[in-house]
């Protein structure tokens, strides 16, 4: 049996039946086809295996990059298998703006629609027009107009409706020529004289500096969702903790009239004792208590209880359900907490 531990970033010893890269979509159906239980993996930055999979891990290596522009917009079409951060970093050399804040999120181009990936005040589907995809059932090939993806936080219809039911093979990306920086959050905000190139840097520097680096630690960034929730929760939490942070989300992202705010879930596992926590091998890491890091041969069962342990905890304490940003893989399949 393969080993996946060099497949997922979180790096934990578990093996599979069977692992295979493609590079097109005949020999995707092929596979697929010929295998009865499969999951499909892109750089495996938010996948974690807690324990051998009985399936086939069919690695997408769909590669390529085109590109045209019109007066108003660059358009990208980017094979589901480049790395992100590669091609951010090609986008901001051609001085195709607007993806400069999702600098170095790990994984691949084919991953990002599917939980919207999000960092330093910008979400990726401000910027993706179409994403092109095959039904795994029926082979089918279509095309997905960004209004069709239900995108969200750390969302989208990949996540739902058609969760293990498409491969996505292109993404397609519609960068305007006259993009707007995003400096609002946090750190960005102190730059003097913004660039995208600036900007591009300085997220860099910042990660470097809060994010455990997968290749000394392996993780698998936030382990939990930021949770939203209605107004009255922040104000039973403020009884109590007065400076707890928030953020209010728009009205239209959580469709309804009610106000919603988003509380740091890494303030709520501080807050709960957890930072720098360790169980064996598994540890809450000590500048970023959302992220949980493998010292070294953690084991999958340890990853599940500290995980189960802090949402526990939290939820004791603040009446919140923290929910898993990562995809928990167990021996048939998904797993949930
Ligand atoms: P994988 O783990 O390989 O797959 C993720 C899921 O997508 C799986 O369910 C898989 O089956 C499915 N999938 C993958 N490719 C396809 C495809 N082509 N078609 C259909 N399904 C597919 N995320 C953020 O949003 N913002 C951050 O700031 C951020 N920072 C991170 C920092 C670190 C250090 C790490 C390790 C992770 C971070 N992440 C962040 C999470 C992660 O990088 C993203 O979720 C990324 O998009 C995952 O890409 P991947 O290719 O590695 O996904
Ligand atoms: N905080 C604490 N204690 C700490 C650290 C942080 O209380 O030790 C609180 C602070 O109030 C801080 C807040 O948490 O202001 C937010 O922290 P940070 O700015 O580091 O961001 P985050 O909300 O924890 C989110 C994303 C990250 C993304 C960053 C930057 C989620 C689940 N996570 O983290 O995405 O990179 O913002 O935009 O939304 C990922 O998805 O894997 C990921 C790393």
């Amino acid at each position: 049996m393969p080993s996946l531990k060099r497949y997922s970033t979180f790096g934990l010893d578990a093996d599979c039946a069977s692992i295979h890269g493609f590079s097109d979509i005949p020999s995707f159906l092929s596979l697929y086809n010929s295998h009865e239980t499969v999951y499909l993996l892109g750089g495996g930055s938010n996948s974690i295996f807690t324990e051998d999979f009985q399936g086939a891990v069919l690695v997408n290596e769909i590669k390529g990059i085109s590109h045209f522009d019109d007066e108003s917009y660059h358009y990208l079409r980017v094979g589901a298998g480049e790395n992100w951060h590669d091609f951010v970093t090609l986008c901001l050399e051609n001085q195709w703006y607007g993806l400069e804040n999702l600098a170095l999120i790990p994984g691949s181009v084919g991953a990002s629609p599917i939980q919207n990936i999000g960092a330093y005040g910008i979400e990726v589907n401000a910027f993706i027009d179409t994403v092109e995809i095959v039904v795994l059932d029926t082979g089918e090939k279509t095309l997905l107009k960004n209004n069709d993806c239900a995108f969200g936080y750390r969302d989208s219809i990949f996540k739902n409706a058609l969760a293990n039911k498409v491969l996505i093979t292109h993404v397609n990306f519609k960068l305007p020529k006259a993009h707007t920086l995003a400096t609002s959050y946090g750190e960005l905000a102190a730059l003097e004289k913004p660039t995208p190139e600036s900007i591009y840097h300085k997220v860099i520097e910042i990660r470097q500096q809060k994010l455990p680096d997968p290749a000394t630690f392996g993780n698998a960034g936030s382990f939990f969702k930021n949770p939203v929730v209605p107004m009255s929760v922040l104000a039973n939490i403020s009884k109590q903790y007065d400076t707890v942070p928030h953020f209010v989300v728009p009205s239209s992202d959580v469709q309804s009239s009610d106000e919603f705010v988003k509380i740091p879930a890494a303030w709520l596992i501080d807050q709960s004792g957890f930072k720098g926590a360790t169980l064996n091998q598994v540890r809450c890491h000590p500048t970023q208590p959302l992220v949980l890091t493998n010292l070294g041969g953690a084991k999958g069962k340890d990853v599940i209880a500290m995980a189960s342990d802090i949402i526990a905890t939290v939820y004791d304490k603040f009446a919140i359900k923290l929910e898993p940003e990562v995809r928990l893989m167990g021996s048939k399949g998904l797993i949930s907490l």
